[in-house]
């Protein structure tokens, strides 16, 4: 066996980070998919509250994002006795790998990350703090510090997922073959979800709608979305409109040839299109949200949950981060 099949099933890792609700894109891009993956894979998945401190100075906010991200896993189906749930700054092993790759890491491959292009666009480049430079260095560690095999990620996550594998390999060719080379799981149908202004759905764009919020305020953030103003009266274009892509993403096909035919067929306004949306997408969230108001004030629950997960956690870390630092020459390298 090579040192890196240790066990037999194959292991999934996710992170999110926890700024604010996970909001439709979140779910469908990434909790949704890695939540279905839990019956097949050894799976890790952890509220990226390391990643977080870029830009969260609040330690309530903090402590308080974890547990809303954790209650949303929780709500929407994460089995807690069969995927490891784990708060990352709970393994700390995390960051002393992070040190070891950045020392394999061109700053050349760190200057072409979009966050950070797109941060140093905006013109204060000398504000930026090295934590959003070394983002996607920090987010290797996390994969590879649990020989990770997939991981479900959103479209906008690709290009780390790219230097991960980049950073893995230029180890792995340094220092003799120690990580697996992971590989990004995108889900295709949802590529982009269009938030309420019709750009992609994102926490820093605040267009992102919370599935699990109170069914009012589900209704009424809906009611949002960006249209264009063709009167009632007249047939509509499916196929261009923000209201008809996320009904798609919640319906079946023939709920969707219905719409459609209402769309074109004239006298059905966008307010009646946003209210058919409502109603699948409540449908869909209603058990989610039930369960969610029964566990989010829970904290005692919750962090058992949490602590539970890190051990686990930190017993598959273990071995990795051994291999490692007896690669790197730490250690006295006899007890192998
Ligand atoms: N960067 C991811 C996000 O913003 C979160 C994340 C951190 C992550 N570490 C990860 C995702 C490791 C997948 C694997 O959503």
């Amino acid at each position: 066996m090579s040192p890196t099949e240790t066990s037999s099933r194959k292991r999934a890792l996710s992170g999110i980070k926890p700024t604010g609700s996970p909001h439709l894109g979140n779910y469908l891009g990434m909790m949704r998919p890695a939540i279905n993956l839990q019956e097949e894979y050894e799976a890790y998945y952890f509220v990226a509250d390391y990643h977080a401190l870029t830009s969260e100075r609040d330690p309530k906010a903090m402590r308080q994002s974890v547990y809303d991200v954790t209650s949303s896993f929780l709500a929407m189906g994460l089995d807690p006795a069969k995927a490891v749930f784990f708060r990352q700054s709970d393994v700390h092993e995390v960051t002393e790998l992070t040190w070891i790759l950045s020392c394999v890491t061109a700053m050349g491959l760190l200057d072409r990350a979009h966050a950070y292009k797109a941060a140093k666009d905006q013109g204060n480049e000398g504000k930026i703090n090295h934590g959003v430079f070394a983002y996607p260095v920090l987010m290797a560690a996390d994969i590879l510090l649990y020989d990770s095999h997939i991981v479900p990620v959103g479209k906008d996550q690709v290009q780390h997922l790219e230097m991960t594998r980049d950073i893995a390999q230029r180890f792995n060719h340094l220092f003799g073959e120690t990580f697996v080379i992971p590989e990004a799981l995108v889900q295709e149908e949802v590529m982009t979800i269009p938030g309420l202004d019709g750009r992609k759905m994102s926490k820093s764009y605040g267009n992102g709608v919370d599935p699990l919020s109170p069914e009012k305020k589900l209704r009424k953030r809906l009611m949002q979305v960006v249209t264009d103003s063709t009167p009632m009266e007249d047939p509509k274009d499916p196929d261009t409109c923000n209201v008809f892509a996320l009904y798609r993403l919640f319906s079946s096909a023939e709920q969707q040839a219905e719409l459609a035919d209402k769309y074109r067929a004239g006298g059905f306004g966008y307010g009646h299109a946003k209210q058919a949306l409502f109603e699948v997408i409540n449908e869909h969230v209603k058990p989610y949200r039930d369960r969610y108001e029964e566990i989010h004030q829970d904290v005692d629950f919750l962090e058992d949950v949490l602590r539970d997960g890190a051990r686990r956690a930190r017993e598959r870390a273990a071995p990795v981060l051994e291999r490692v630092r007896s690669r790197c020459g730490y250690g006295s390298g006899r007890n192998k």
